[in-house]
C-alpha cells in the first residue's frame, strides 16, 4: 500500500521506492539533519504552523535555512495527505545538511539541502486500546544536551525504545539528574495533588507540539496546571502519568517500572482531557480553528 504512495524529494513526487537520496548525504554519515511528524487526522494536518515554527527553530540551531517557505510546506503537505482522503496519517518531513562528497565533521560552505517528505496511513484511533493505557520503565536519560532539538540522531532513544519492548513496556521515561524529562519519543506530564504538571522548557526536552496542546486545552479548560520539574520519585507518588506525542497523542500510563499508576488504570483527568483532546480534532474535520494557529 504505502509503496503506491508517492513521496516528496527535492521539488518531486515520486514513487516511494524511488525516491532516493546519495550515499553521502550528511544525514546518513552524520545524522546531520532535522525532522518532523504531522499528524493528520481525516486526511487533514493538524497543528501544521506549529510544526513548521518549531522546524524553523531546529534548522537555525543547526545553522541551516529553510529550503521551503511555510506556503511551499503547507502544499507539499497537503499534497502528500491528499493522497489518503479522509485517514488518519504521520506526515514525515525530513532536512538534511545535503551530499558532499568528502566525508569530513567540517560543515561543507557548498552544499544544498535534501528535502524529503511521505505519509503513511494510521489506523483509526481504539478509544478501547486508548482506556486501556499503557507501560513504562523508567531509564537513565544518556542522551545528549540538545534534545529542544528535533535532530534525526536519535540512537538513545532507539536503544531506550528497544529496552523497553525487551521489558514488556511500551515507553521509556527517560530521568537526567534525578528529574524525568520525557519519553522516548514523547512529552510528560503527571497529575499530582490535581495538578496537571510537566517539566519545564528546557534544552533537555523537546517542546511538543501535543505537549502545547494540552497546555492550551487546560487553560481553557481552567484545570490547574504548571511547568515544574518533576522530581523521579514524583513519578511514583502521582495520581496519574501521561505520556503525550503527535503519534500517541495522550497516552495514560498505567503501570510504571511493574507498579500500577494510580489506580492502575487511567485516571479522571486523563479521561477530561482526552475528551478535550478528541473534541479538537472534531473542530479540525468541521474546519474551525483548532485546525492551527
Ligand atoms: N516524536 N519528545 C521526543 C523525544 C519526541 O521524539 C517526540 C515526538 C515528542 C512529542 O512531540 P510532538 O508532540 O510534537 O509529536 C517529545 C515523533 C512523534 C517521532 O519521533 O516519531
Amino acid at each position: 500500500m504505502s509503496e503506491s504512495l508517492l513521496a516528496y524529494l527535492n521539488g518531486e513526487y515520486l514513487p516511494r521506492s524511488e525516491a532516493c537520496l546519495p550515499i553521502t548525504d550528511r544525514g546518513l554519515l552524520f545524522g546531520d539533519s532535522v525532522y518532523e511528524v504531522i499528524p493528520a487526522y481525516g486526511g487533514l494536518p493538524f497543528r501544521v504552523s506549529h510544526h513548521l515554527r518549531r522546524l524553523d527553530r531546529s534548522l537555525a540551531a543547526i545553522h541551516m535555512r529553510n529550503p521551503l517557505d511555510h506556503a511551499q510546506w503547507q502544499a507539499v503537505l497537503e499534497r502528500l495527505a491528499a493522497q489518503l482522503p479522509g485517514q488518519d496519517q504521520s506526515i514525515y518531513l525530513q532536512v538534511t545538511r545535503g551530499a558532499y562528497p568528502i566525508r569530513n565533521h567540517v560543515i561543507p560552505q557548498q552544499v544544498k539541502p535534501n528535502v524529503i517528505a511521505f505519509t503513511s496511513v494510521n489506523p483509526p484511533r481504539n478509544p478501547d486500546n486508548a482506556r486501556r493505557g499503557i507501560k513504562a520503565i523508567t531509564l537513565p536519560d544518556n542522551r545528549w544536551h540538545r534534545c529542544d532539538i528535533k535532530a534525526t540522531t536519535l540512537l538513545a532513544n532507539v536503544l531506550a525504545r528497544a529496552q523497553a519492548t525487551e521489558e514488556g513496556a511500551d515507553e521509556a521515561i527517560l530521568i537526567r539528574d534525578g528529574a524525568a524529562m520525557e519519553g522516548s519519543a514523547s512529552n510528560l506530564f503527571i497529575v499530582s495533588n490535581g495538578l496537571l504538571l510537566t517539566p519545564p522548557d528546557s534544552e533537555d526536552l523537546l517542546p511538543g507540539i501535543t505537549r502545547d496542546l494540552v497546555l492550551e486545552l487546560a487553560r481553557e479548560a481552567g484545570a490547574p496546571y504548571a511547568q515544574a520539574s518533576i522530581h523521579h520519585s514524583d513519578l511514583e507518588t502521582a495520581e496519574e502519568v501521561w505520556l503525550t506525542s503527535s503519534t500517541r497523542e495522550i497516552s495514560a500510563v498505567v503501570e510504571l517500572d511493574g507498579r500500577p499508576v494510580g489506580k492502575g488504570v487511567p485516571g479522571e483527568h486523563w479521561y477530561r482531557m482526552d475528551a478535550l483532546f478528541q473534541a479538537c480534532k472534531e473542530r479540525l474535520r468541521l474546519g474551525s480553528e483548532c485546525r492551527d494557529n
